[in-house]
Order: structure tokens, then C-alpha cells, then sequence
């Protein structure tokens, strides 16, 4: 195994996959590839939905991870580059899948007395009538659904009462989904903090909030800037953001999650804020808001980019 990154080394950059969040990796992977080639990087889009993948993967040096979601976020592809024998970039196999499962990651943090919104797990076979009898007595009305392991905001949605709760259980059923998550709905604002090891410890970036006038910040807000207002560094007070950057830090610690990961939050008017998620493989465009982030605190895409990579060469010795 290779053990220290050099230009001559050839690095791949695995991307789209088969994923419901494959389009984000594609933008991933094809802006992260160009900012490696403008550094002078030998360098390998691998696309891992193509048949030739696995062939394509045991030509490269080292593995630069953009992919999105179950089977690339999870714990699995890293799997296989353990197996293999190639540095990859980012969470080891565990890290990687206890993010992928929120169910799993409330029940650490929440463990350590972080908070999260209040939670209950359900069952894709029970019929919406059961789901809604054990929602109400556990959760409440309104509820925020979203599959366990999903991203994106993909298949998530409010739901304001039963025959609302209805509505999007039957648009769930149409996808494929192992198991949903209902959470107590949260008004606020969506915020976000990147956490990356640049110098061998993790360290917050600026914290990056959210406006939008759609009811959460869902897919077409993520995929349409003129439906969001983005502020990087955030405008929340100080001691706020301040507090979220001390959590997300704390939080990619408790997950074990190495080199780079992006926690995700909502905070409400009053400044009380609720972990939502840990995302191990942040989406990595230019346009992202890990870029953006990045650019908030002085850093460029290419010094980004190369600061992920170099991240598959210092793991750490219990990073599994
Ligand atoms: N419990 C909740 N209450 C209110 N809004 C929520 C809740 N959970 C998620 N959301 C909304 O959905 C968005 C995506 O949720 P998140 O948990 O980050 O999942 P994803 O993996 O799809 O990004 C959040 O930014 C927020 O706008
Ligand atoms: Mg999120």
C-alpha cells in the first residue's frame, strides 16, 4: 500500500454510483477531478455503476471517495478498499455507516447528551393506519419523515396530520426505502458546519445557514440557488455559532469519522438548536456548501480538494 500522497500517483476519483443521490456525486466527482488535474494530480474518474469499475479501481494509487448516499457513503465501497488495499479518502467502515443510518447516529449522540429531535423508526410493512397509531402516541403532530438512510432531502417531507402522513407513506412505498425515520418536526433554520483534519485534528469551518421560503430545505431549494438565501460565514449570533461548530467537532468524534464530514442542523429563533445528521462524504462540488464553507475560511477549491485527498494518508490507528 501506498503510504504518502505524490503527484506521480495515479488518483482516482470514484463518482456517480447507482445511488438516488447520483446526480450530486456526478457534480461532485467531476469538479473534484478538474480541481486535481489543475493541481497537477495523475488523475481517474471511476464511475462505480459501470461494470469495468472494480478493474479500473485496482489500477489507482489512491481513491478520492465523491460518492453519495448508500453504497458509497455506507461503509460498503470503503469496505472494498480495505480489501484491496487502497487509501481512500475519508470515514473508514464504520464511521461511515453509522452516518449513513440516522436511526444509529441519534442514538450515539443522544447517548452523550447531545440533542436531536425526538424519534421513533418505522417499519415499511405496517399499514399507514399502524404507522400513524405508533407515531401518534410516541411523537405527535407534526412530524418530519425521511428515509434512514437517505440524503439529499430525498423521500422526506412534513407531515402536519394523519391523512397527511398518508399522503407521503404512500409516495415512500413507491421508492424502495428499508425504513423510515418520523421526528418531531422542528421549525428553524437549516444550518451546516464542514469539520475537516487538515493538520491531523479536526477543525470547524464557518458555519453555513439557510433561508428559503419552501417548507424545509428540500430538494428543489437544494438543486435551485434562486430558492435559498445561503449565508457563509452564517449570521447567527456569535455564541451560536460558536456552539455549533464546538458540537459538530465533538460529533465527528463520537461518530469516528476521519478527514473531512459536514454535520447538519436546525436552529430555531430563540438559538436552541437540534443535531440532524452527519454526512461522512460531503458533497464536494465547487458550487457546494462544503466549497463554500472552504471559502469562508480563506481556503480554495483546488486547496480543498487536495486537503480531502491527503486525508487517505493519515489515518489514524482505530480509524475503522
Ligand atoms: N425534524 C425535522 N424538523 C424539521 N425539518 C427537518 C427535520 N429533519 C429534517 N428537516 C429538514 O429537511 C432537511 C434535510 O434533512 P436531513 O436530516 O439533513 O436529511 P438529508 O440527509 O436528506 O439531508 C433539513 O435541512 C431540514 O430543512
Ligand atoms: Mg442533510
Amino acid at each position: 500500500m501506498v503510504s504518502d500522497l505524490s503527484k506521480s500517483q495515479l488518483v482516482g476519483v470514484l463518482y456517480g454510483g447507482d445511488s438516488p443521490e447520483r446526480a450530486g456525486s456526478l457534480a461532485s466527482g467531476k469538479t473534484a477531478a478538474d480541481a486535481l488535474v489543475s493541481e497537477g494530480f495523475n488523475t481517474l474518474l471511476i464511475d462505480t455503476a459501470e461494470p469495468q469499475a472494480i478493474e479500473s479501481i485496482q489500477k489507482i494509487d489512491v481513491a478520492l471517495i465523491a460518492l453519495h448516499g448508500p453504497g458509497g457513503e455506507d461503509g460498503k465501497i470503503q469496505g472494498l478498499l480495505e480489501i484491496l488495499g487502497v487509501p481512500y479518502t475519508g470515514s473508514g467502515v464504520l464511521a461511515s455507516a453509522v452516518g449513513m443510518h440516522k436511526p444509529t447516529f441519534k442514538q450515539l449522540i443522544s447517548s452523550h447528551g447531545l440533542d436531536t429531535p425526538k424519534w421513533i423508526t418505522l417499519d415499511p410493512s405496517l399499514t399507514s393506519d399502524e404507522m400513524s397509531k405508533v407515531v401518534e402516541s410516541h411523537v405527535g403532530w407534526p412530524v418530519f419523515i425521511k428515509p434512514s438512510a437517505g440524503g439529499g432531502s430525498l423521500g422526506a417531507g412534513i407531515g402536519r396530520s394523519p391523512s397527511d402522513f398518508a399522503h407521503m407513506l404512500a409516495d415512500l412505498n413507491r421508492q424502495d426505502y428499508l425504513e423510515y425515520l418520523v421526528e418531531e418536526y422542528v421549525p428553524g433554520r437549516p444550518c451546516s458546519v464542514g469539520v475537516i483534519e487538515t493538520s491531523g485534528r479536526p477543525e470547524a469551518l464557518p458555519v453555513h445557514d439557510v433561508e428559503t421560503d419552501r417548507e424545509f430545505y428540500d430538494y428543489a431549494a437544494k438543486h435551485d440557488p434562486s430558492k435559498r438565501i445561503e449565508n457563509c460565514p452564517s449570521i447567527l449570533p456569535k455564541d451560536v455559532t460558536e456552539r455549533l461548530q464546538e458540537e459538530a467537532v465533538r460529533i465527528h468524534m463520537l461518530t469516528g469519522a476521519h478527514g473531512v464530514s459536514r454535520v447538519d442542523f436546525i436552529v430555531d429563533d430563540n438559538g436552541r438548536s437540534v443535531i440532524l445528521e452527519i454526512n461522512t462524504v460531503p458533497g464536494l462540488s465547487d458550487m457546494g456548501n462544503l466549497a463554500t464553507m472552504a471559502k469562508a475560511a480563506g481556503m480554495s477549491y483546488p486547496a480543498l480538494v487536495t486537503a480531502v485527498l491527503k486525508t487517505a494518508f493519515n489515518r489514524s490507528g482505530h480509524g475503522w
